[in-house]
């Protein structure tokens, strides 16, 4: 099967033998890189990053990966570029295009990748928008396949913001691939109706499930897998901070929560995560409203089940995966 001169914008667009294929590939490249074997085939050809949001894991990996794959790349920040102020995206999409041989982009609304993949004629990647973050999906998927060693049939539980883009992602792609997913949080933070009902018709081809329920206890029962994000994100205004937390900290996921999981559950979070004080924002909102900790506590984020770092790694191999199957 071949995804060349394919886009990656979101995971409804692929099946679920073409997401096994994305996963395969990046454990098999993975190996190649720990093996210290060349994988750098595409030399010559050049990528553009365009992130509109900041991003430590995303750039780096798709930097490593160009430069591992053999081509250069070119990171365009939120402010150094014409973007959005001066150009349109169409314009954008056809400058690029003419010079680049896949664009990535990180950005605001679905529609502006979506339009960038339309007119730029070379491969678009999507880095993550509000609605979806398809690239960090292969990762996650690969992650939980490396220590459970499979994805059919896990329970595959995601606590706290579920209609944004980590939850409508994982929701899709659990679906696809036969595995049983739960939001478990505050009904107002379902993901839409729409999206649930096209991700429980693929979970009745896949022999999967798609549940939603408001009990932490029920939800994460015999759990394989406990998953959470941040409770705001990037580029929602910082006056919601004072409801999410009302509103989700009774699906924070603490040792309580993982207790009622299987003795083998995998803790996983896309990162960054607020489980300390030591950053800007976990400063000023213990500051405020005196948390220590939000969507996660310090000792699960560090205990025994956490693997978020090994989770954190796969993006790399994931995206670099992606970026050879769609130009080679
Ligand atoms: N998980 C993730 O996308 O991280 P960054 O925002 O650091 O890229
Ligand atoms: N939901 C988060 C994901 C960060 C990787 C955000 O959009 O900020």
């Amino acid at each position: 099967m071949s995804l060349k001169g394919r886009n990656f914008l979101k995971m409804m667009d692929f099946t679920a033998e073409e997401i096994q294929e994305l996963i395969d590939l990046s454990a098999e490249l993975k190996d190649k890189k720990k093996k210290g074997i060349p994988h750098d085939s595409l030399r010559g050809k050049n990528v553009a990053l365009i992130f509109e949001k900041t991003s430590t894991r995303t750039r780096c990996s798709f930097e490593v990966a160009a430069a591992d794959l053999g081509m250069h790349s070119t990171y365009l920040d939120p402010e150094g570029s014409q973007i959005g102020k001066k150009e349109s995206i169409p314009d954008t999409a056809r400058v690029l295009g003419r010079m680049y041989d896949g664009i990535e982009y990180r950005g605001y609304g679905q529609e502006i990748v979506e339009d960038l993949a339309k007119y730029a004629g070379v491969p678009v990647w999507n880095g993550l928008t509000n609605e979806s973050h398809p690239t960090q999906m292969i990762a996650d998927m690969l992650t939980v396949k490396e220590h459970l060693g499979k994805l059919k049939g896990v329970k595959f539980v995601y606590m706290g913001d579920a209609r944004y883009n980590m939850g409508n992602s994982l929701m899709v792609t659990c679906a696809k691939l036969g595995m049983d997913f739960v939001a478990c949080t505050d009904p107002k933070y379902y993901p839409e109706d729409k999206l649930v009902n096209y991700a429980k018709e693929e979970a009745k081809k896949s022999g999967g499930s798609v549940t939603l329920t408001d009990d932490v206890a029920e939800g994460c029962k015999d759990a394989d897998v406990i998953y959470t994000d941040v409770w705001v994100s990037m580029g929602e205004p910082d006056e919601i901070w004072e409801e999410r937390i009302k509103d989700l900290t009774p699906y924070r996921v603490d040792d309580k929560a993982l207790s009622y999981a299987k003795d083998t559950v995998i803790f996983m979070h896309c990162l960054p995560a607020f489980h300390d004080l030591k950053t800007k924002i976990g400063a000023e909102i213990h500051e405020k409203y005196g948390l220590n900790e939000m969507e996660v506590t310090d000792s699960v984020f560090e205990g025994p089940h956490s693997v978020v770092f090994d989770e954190a790694e796969n993006r790399m191999h994931s995206i670099k995966a992606i970026m050879y199957a769609t130009l080679s």
